[in-house]
């Protein structure tokens, strides 16, 4: 009936004395096959959740046709599907107190509605008892019922075979809007879901934040295609940038981080900057030998408009590439190096300082951002245009949230 790879194997059963009442022991067949399908069988059934199962091996097949068809682990796909649910067997007094007892962080929607954990203790029973450390697995286990900000594909994945292999699945309008959007791309089908859940009020009983979260994410990720320039590979000079809408960057990222750059802002208007040789430009620059990044950033909001920078929100990066032997300044990552984009208040209260050895600024100017759109593109920096949309979309996301 399902064509599953029924050979993964069980290679951990490590059960904490707090929830041995819900792990059948093994049978002498079962540790004989150490197969991990016969045990979660037998799990469900020994918790009588048999239709659990039933839908656990529903979203292991779905999840499994969609990671062959977006080009993504197999074996993780299933292992969600097998997994995502099994701590939905215990019951919501408890799933409270392994939380807390888990150092598992509890938010209000969850206290609300203790169902809302069995994600996380999902995952941790995942990582725990069957010793899967997968960080893809973890996370879209975790993730599944809510969906969470700056998700990854696989995150994607398990949460749509989920939604298609609900048991009331024909009932729900949405199902078949999703089957199809799916065919296009993940994408497509989530923001089916989340437009049906946030089109009319009260279809969530609570809205959990990590669902916020995700809403918020796609309406960034979406805004960043419309921007055609910003959303293709950029080319400065022998530098090739690509933009990422997203402002998390890991250790490794942090470390490669050599320039900065900020869409300045005086209330709700930008500040642009002419040189002398009449090129509107972006404001920031490279970071000097050990700098730290918003000192560097002072510096060149000084340098370059006079003003002092009030606050930064970094809202992406660029990751560059450099085709040249060598790095442009001797002391910057190279090939790879990152520009950190942010946007940030600035008080323009002296002239810009335009130091010999810099770029020379002719004019500081507040505009509103349609006026610096227009200027940007008259000039054919189409790429600051969409850089300088971007930032004010999500400085408008952030002030509608506060
Ligand atoms: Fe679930
Ligand atoms: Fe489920």
């Amino acid at each position: 009936m399902y064509n599953l790879p029924r050979d993964i194997l069980l290679h951990q059963l490590d059960v904490p004395q707090s929830i041995s009442i819900y792990f059948p022991a093994m049978t002498e067949s079962l540790n004989e096959q150490r197969r991990l399908h016969e045990y979660m069988a037998s799990f469900f059934n020994h918790n009588e959740t048999v239709d659990t199962w039933v839908h656990s091996q529903e979203v292991a097949d779905q999840a499994q046709q969609l990671a062959r068809q977006y080009d993504q682990d197999v074996e993780i796909a299933v292992l969600g599907g097998w997994l995502h649910d099994i701590s939905t067997v215990i019951p919501d007094e408890h799933k409270l107190e392994l939380a807390l007892q888990w150092n598992i962080e509890v938010v209000e929607a969850e206290r609300q509605v203790p169902f809302l954990l069995h994600q996380k203790l999902s995952a941790w029973i995942a990582k725990n008892v069957f010793g899967r450390n997968d960080p893809a697995l973890l996370s879209a286990i975790c993730c599944h019922t809510t969906l969470k900000g700056h998700m990854r594909t696989m995150d994607k994945l398990l949460f749509i075979a989920d939604k298609l292999s609900w048991a009331s699945s024909d009932s729900a309008p949405y199902i078949a809007l999703m089957r199809q959007a799916v065919e296009r791309s993940l994408d497509d089908a989530i923001d089916v879901y989340v437009d049906y859940m946030f089109g009319e009020k009260g279809r969530l009983a609570v809205v959990h934040p990590w669902m916020q979260a995700a809403r918020r994410t796609l309406e960034v990720e979406h805004y960043y295609r419309s921007l055609n320039t910003l959303s293709a590979p950029i080319i400065w000079g022998s530098v090739t940038a690509s933009f990422q809408p997203i402002p998390e960057l890991t250790t490794e990222q942090q470390a490669l981080i050599s320039n900065v750059s900020i869409v300045p802002m005086v209330g709700n208007k930008v500040v642009m900057i002419r040189l002398t040789d009449g090129r509107w430009e972006l404001p920031g620059g490279t970071l000097e030998p050990g700098e730290w990044l918003l000192d560097g950033l002072r510096r060149e909001v000084v340098e370059e408009t006079g003003g002092t920078l009030l606050d930064y929100t970094v809202f992406g990066y660029f990751d560059c590439r450099s085709s040249s032997d060598t790095p442009y300044r001797p002391h910057i990552p190279h090939p790879q190096f990152i520009r950190l984009a942010g946007y940030g208040q600035v008080q323009l209260d002296g002239q810009p300082l335009n130091p010999l050895d810099g770029e020379q600024v002719e004019i500081v100017d507040v505009v509103s951002m349609e006026e610096a759109e227009r200027r940007f593109r008259s000039t054919g920096r189409h790429d600051l245009a969409d850089f300088y949309r971007m930032g004010y979309k999500v400085w408008q996301l952030d002030q509608a949230e506060k």
